[in-house]
């Protein structure tokens, strides 16, 4: 139970690695406020935890929309009494548009939800962590905001802010107790790509190195990172970026 007494905000909670995290927490007992789009899909989500004797509660709400991020740092605070995790997971794909053909919808659209949506985060959940003496953040970028062609140029730009701004408050707020560590996931198999019409000359060009990637990774897989940076386990980790990509930006 290496989160007993704990509180966690988790973004994007409805499918993929926020569902693997916010299982995973609940399980090590966090008490955890899930925030995603699609209230039904989470509360499946929420009944399942609760069925299995974990503490949630969902939150519908989009992290584009600063009422719906303050909503879900009330809610922790009203339902557990404090906030002491948040993970920034929730996230978009812009379709590998190169970028002399991007539009500026498209790249509003990624860097509203995967960088702007963690801003809004910690500007809404630092005030409640300080009243308690601390907190710990967890946010999921990518291997493609370490290297410039894993995805697009709005994906990429948005992992490369969202590691800038995660390490800029664990410095900034790291004398308040508070952490605020990065995971750069490789490949994971998840729904993100679902649905999605690529653009095929850029998605060509963003797959060449797919050829050296050992493998793809679970959502578990991510989830266990997750658990050990929010964790006190990792109390004297702080601005990292925990590459998990089997190896492939090894190579
Ligand atoms: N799957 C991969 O290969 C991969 C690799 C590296 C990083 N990532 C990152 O991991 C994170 C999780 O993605 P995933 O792979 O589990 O995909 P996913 O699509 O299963 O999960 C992303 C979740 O974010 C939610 N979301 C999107 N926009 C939102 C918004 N405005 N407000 C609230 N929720 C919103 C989606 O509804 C979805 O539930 C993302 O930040 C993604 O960029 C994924």
């Amino acid at each position: 139970m290496r989160l007993e007494n704990k509180a966690a905000i988790i973004t994007g909670a409805s499918s993929g690695m926020g569902a693997a995290i916010a299982q995973l927490f609940a399980k090590e007992g966090a008490s955890v406020v899930a925030i995603a789009r699609r209230k039904e899909r989470l509360q499946n989500l929420i009944d399942r935890i609760n069925a299995d004797g974990g503490k949630a509660v969902a939150v519908a709400g989009d992290v584009t929309i600063e009422a719906d991020v303050r909503n879900a740092v009330k809610t922790a605070v009203q339902q557990f009494g404090r906030l002491d995790i948040v993970v920034n997971n929730a996230g978009l794909l812009d379709r590998f548009v190169p970028v002399a053909e991007l539009d500026d919808d498209l790249w509003n659209a990624v860097l509203d939800v995967n960088l702007t949506g963690p801003m809004r985060m910690f500007r809404a959940a630092i005030p409640e962590m300080e009243k308690t003496g601390g907190g710990s953040f967890v946010t999921i970028a990518s291997v493609g905001g370490l290297h410039g062609c894993r995805a697009g140029p709005a994906y990429t730009a948005s992992k490369h802010g969202v590691i800038g701004l995660a390490k800029n408050v664990a410095y900034m707020y790291t004398g308040k107790g508070i952490r605020s560590n990065i995971i750069a996931p490789g490949g994971v198999k998840t729904e993100i790509g679902a649905g999605q019409q690529a653009n095929e000359a850029g998605a060509a060009i963003c797959m060449t190195g797919m050829c050296v990637n050992p493998r793809m990774g679970e959502a578990d897989e991510i989830a266990s990172v997750a658990l050990f940076l929010a964790s006190d386990e990792a109390s004297f980790v702080n601005g990292a970026i925990v590459v998990a990509d089997a190896g492939w930006t090894a190579y």
